[in-house]
């Protein structure tokens, strides 16, 4: 059940405005960061770069979910108010997620993480490989995009075929995907939409259409993608699709889209009667989006033993309202609709603005970081940049991994900073095939750096600083 009212007209959905006032408008970040609680906390207010890792929520994430809490904490899909109340803010949340990566409201599960979806989804697609099959693993790949997928080949005779990076660059070469990885025996293709280290941002579309030409599936994920840009799934053309919640300023869930038309693929992964139980197995029952009756339908079932966490799914309208609210601030000019009036297209549209404000936000305090690191004593000393050094949001998410000079303790770098109050982080992040390959350590050797529109340009100069107060104790004691 979409939380939505009338369908609004389409002057309303696309609004007055010209392209040159959305050119024209800038991210208010003081604005932005009156919505964060965290920010307001302390008197040196937290400068946090691991974003990557998770990012804090505003307050109408916690509101969201306080009221669901409060007021409709028992189970869904019954009859009495506060269960009503509660299937409502989950199917809502559902559907407003769906439009949040321009898929369907039945393309859509919520579950527990994104490790948890993806191996739920390698085990339901079991039945359909085979000695022969190929499945294509790149070495960007965060772990949870590689295990289960090895796990995959083990057990039916696939074989893993391994998309390398550059040594140096850490990036992926079209040319090496279509001479040396693709061929008519790929069965899938698991890729990352931005890595986690290198954040270059791949060409997804290009590489849907060429796996889509040998017949095969292409599964992206685009966990460190998803907070900095929009995610269109159509317009990608992937067949699945993962992200994680609790990196864009939500709790701790992960988003699985599966496109349609492979629903009746998957090998139910729940309770064995439970599909039937609901109407909706695969063959013969019901595969239509299950909104229009209030019960979950096949993938969601098939996906997600123990079903979706629904306070947690709540919280996803809160940060839903925080992306209106923005949008609002942001283009006053138009007629402030609310969340629950608003169609898919009409949200969809407002979500696409906003990120493109914070993608252009995100690009001036790259800019400002990277040139600081280029012009420095870190750099002179050793500070190695992986993956490129642009800031052009159409190539590359703000998330800056560094190789440290020898001698640099990262663990002791982390715990100096954070006596600043200033948040970075040092390790593998579980990127070992990544690391690996670009001839590090795979117990962790990188410091990660990254950004979220709620940073200031003034948390960037603290960052700065406190780098070359380590810097400068580092040339002193050598
Ligand atoms: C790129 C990437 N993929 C996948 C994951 C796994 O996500 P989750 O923690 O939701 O299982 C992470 C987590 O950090 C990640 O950074």
């Amino acid at each position: 059940m979409r939380v939505s009212g009338p369908s609004i007209s389409e002057s309303s959905v696309r609004g007055h405005h010209t392209r040159s006032d959305q050119e024209q408008t800038e991210l208010n970040v003081d604005f932005v960061r009156q919505q964060f609680p965290i920010f307001s906390h302390q008197d040196t207010p937290l400068a946090f770069f691991d974003n990557a890792g998770g990012t804090f929520v505003p307050q109408q994430v916690i509101e969201a979910t306080s009221e669901f809490l409060s007021l409709y904490k028992v189970q869904p899909y019954s009859s009495n108010d506060a269960s009503q109340g509660a299937t409502t803010r989950l199917e809502g949340a559902i559907g407003r997620m769906a439009d949040f990566i321009n898929a369907k409201h039945s393309e859509v599960v919520l579950g527990n993480s994104t490790t948890m979806n993806l191996s739920m989804l390698a085990q339901s697609l079991r039945p359909h490989f085979h000695e022969g099959d190929e499945i294509i693993l790149t070495e960007q790949e965060h772990q949870s995009n590689v295990t289960f997928w090895q796990r995959l080949a083990e057990e039916t005779g696939a074989k893993v075929v391994t998309w390398p990076i550059d040594g140096e660059s850490g990036q992926l070469s079209l040319e090496v995907f279509s001479e040396q990885c693709l061929s008519e025996k790929t069965k899938l293709c698991c890729v990352t939409h931005s890595s986690n280290i290198v954040g270059t941002v791949n060409p997804i579309k290009t590489i849907a259409e060429k796996v889509h030409a040998v017949g095969g599936w292409i599964l992206v994920d685009g966990v460190s993608y998803a907070p900095h840009h929009c995610v269109d799934v159509q317009a990608l053309g992937v067949d699945f699709y993962v992200l994680s919640l609790y990196k864009i300023f939500s709790t701790h869930l992960g988003l699985l889209y599966v496109k349609e038309s492979l629903h009746n693929l998957l090998e139910n992964q729940n309770l064995t009667p439970l599909p039937s139980a609901y109407g909706c197995a695969p063959q013969g029952g019901q595969q239509q989006n299950n909104a229009m009756t209030c019960a979950p339908n096949y993938l969601r079932i098939a996906l997600n033993p123990g079903m979706t966490n629904p306070e947690l799914a709540a919280s996803m309208l809160g940060m839903c309202e925080y992306f209106l609210l923005l949008y609002q601030h942001h283009f006053p000019q138009e007629v402030a609709i609310p969340l629950s009036e608003l169609s898919s297209e009409a949200f969809r549209h407002r979500v696409e603005r906003v990120f493109t404000l914070i993608e252009r936000y995100e690009t001036e305090l790259s800019k400002k970081f990277l040139a600081y690191i280029k012009d420095s004593t870190l750099n002179s000393m050793g500070l190695r940049l992986i993956g490129l050094s642009i800031t052009d949001s159409s190539r590359r998410s703000p998330t800056f991994s560094f190789r440290l000079p020898e001698r640099w303790n990262g663990k002791v770098l982390v715990a100096q900073l954070a006596e600043h109050n200033i948040g970075v982080s040092f390790g593998s992040f579980y990127a070992w095939d990544c690391l690996q390959a670009l001839g590090l350590p795979s117990e962790g050797a990188v410091l990660r750096v990254s950004f979220s529109h709620y940073n200031h340009m003034s948390d960037i100069e603290r960052l700065i600083e406190a780098l070359e107060v380590y810097a400068s104790e580092q040339l002193e004691t050598a």
